[in-house]
């Protein structure tokens, strides 16, 4: 087996514990890898850089093309723009890919959700350019580029035939933002029509989207949807199978990749050894697809799947309904490697 170079981003919050238990469970795992250990947010500052995203961390991203990043928290209302964004943007990870799965043992309102959220990933609302029009009068600007909303509705449909998948629903909001939406739907129109019409294809108002997902989310599929919609509804599928403990991401370019769960730096929790590692265990089993360790990846996913179907409260966090914290959790889930 060949080693792998991995770029580790820790991260704040409940980053640095998350990251370190995911780091165990892929040395217990049998993967051979050095790993790049690079500051982003916070972290940077602390250890002497004077940006929160060090040009040395996207500059090893690049050269390495694949990092594993814990969560950074990004200041609400004030202080500096999005360490998350600005990778993403940087790096052009324009499509973030989420699975949402339900998990045996896992208990919810719903069984057999199997879904995939594909959110674009750097534009939209997430450019930054707001504006001071006049006092008390403040405006965000919502950009859509024909290009990206082309490139991630080509990735969408491609991920949706090559793994067999249904069918693709677009959330949109094109009878307000008629411009913006609009060329999204556009984009996903002609990429449906020209190049996977093999693939079934269907649209809803996002309102009208999330009411569905509640409702019976087994309906749903592979869902495509711009920058903020990805964000806010890949939250709401995460509380239909167990919360956001369990829902892994990547973020994936043309020339690299980084994979991070959903969650955030969980400030509430940070700290006391309770954080839910399996999201981040979840993202690395992604990574290992990616890199073509998919051996490794089964005999991990093995693993988890036996602490989950066994539900005994001592093995699993409090997320989940247990008592375990971080490390129990991942001592058990070592153990169980086979
Ligand atoms: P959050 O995802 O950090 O937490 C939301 C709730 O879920 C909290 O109650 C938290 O304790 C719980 N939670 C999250 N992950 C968990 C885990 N692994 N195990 C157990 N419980 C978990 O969202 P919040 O509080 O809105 O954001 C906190 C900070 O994280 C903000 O600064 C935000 O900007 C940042 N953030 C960073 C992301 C990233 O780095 N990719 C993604 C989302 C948020």
């Amino acid at each position: 087996m060949s080693k792998h170079t991995i770029v580790l981003i820790p991260g704040d919050g409940i980053g640095p514990e998350v990251t370190k238990a995911t780091k165990r469970v892929l040395d217990a795992a049998g993967l051979s890898v050095e790993w790049v250990e690079l500051p982003a947010g916070a972290a940077a500052l602390e250890q002497g850089y004077d940006n929160v995203l060090p040009e040395r961390t996207v500059a090893a991203i690049r050269a390495h093309k694949v990092a594993l990043k814990g969560p950074v928290t990004t200041p609400v209302g004030k202080g500096f723009k999005s360490v998350n964004v600005q990778l993403r943007q940087k790096l052009e990870l324009y499509a973030a890919v989420r699975p949402v799965r339900s998990l045996n043992g896992v208990k919810t309102r719903y069984d057999g959700v199997d879904m995939v959220i594909v959110r674009e990933n750097t534009e939209g609302l997430y450019t930054g350019i707001e504006n001071v029009i006049a006092k008390g009068v403040v405006t965000t600007m919502k950009v859509a580029t024909e290009v990206a909303c082309t490139r991630i509705a080509k990735y969408a449909f491609a991920y949706a035939r090559s793994r067999h998948r249904r069918k693709v629903t677009v959330f949109h909001k094109a009878n307000i933002m008629k411009l913006t939406d609009g060329l999204f739907l556009d984009c996903a129109r002609r990429v449906h029509a020209q190049e996977f019409p093999d693939v079934v294809y269907d649209e809803l108002i996002i309102d009208a989207g999330c009411m569905k997902l509640v409702q019976d989310p087994t309906k749903l599929d592979v869902l495509l949807m711009e920058n903020l919609y990805g964000d806010l509804v890949s939250d709401l599928c995460a509380g239909l199978v167990g919360g956001l403990g369990v829902v892994p991401g990547s973020n994936i370019g043309e020339d690299c990749a980084v994979f991070e769960a959903v969650h955030g730096s969980a400030p509430d929790i940070a700290g006391k050894g309770v954080a839910n590692p399996l999201a981040l265990i979840m993202s690395a089993v992604m990574m290992l697809n990616y890199i073509g360790e998919a051996t490794i990846a089964e005999r991990i996913k093995g693993a988890y799947n036996a602490i989950l179907s066994d539900g005994r409260a001592e093995t699993l966090t409090r997320d989940l309904g247990g008592t375990a914290g971080t490390t129990q959790f991942t001592d058990a889930l070592i153990a169980k490697l086979k």
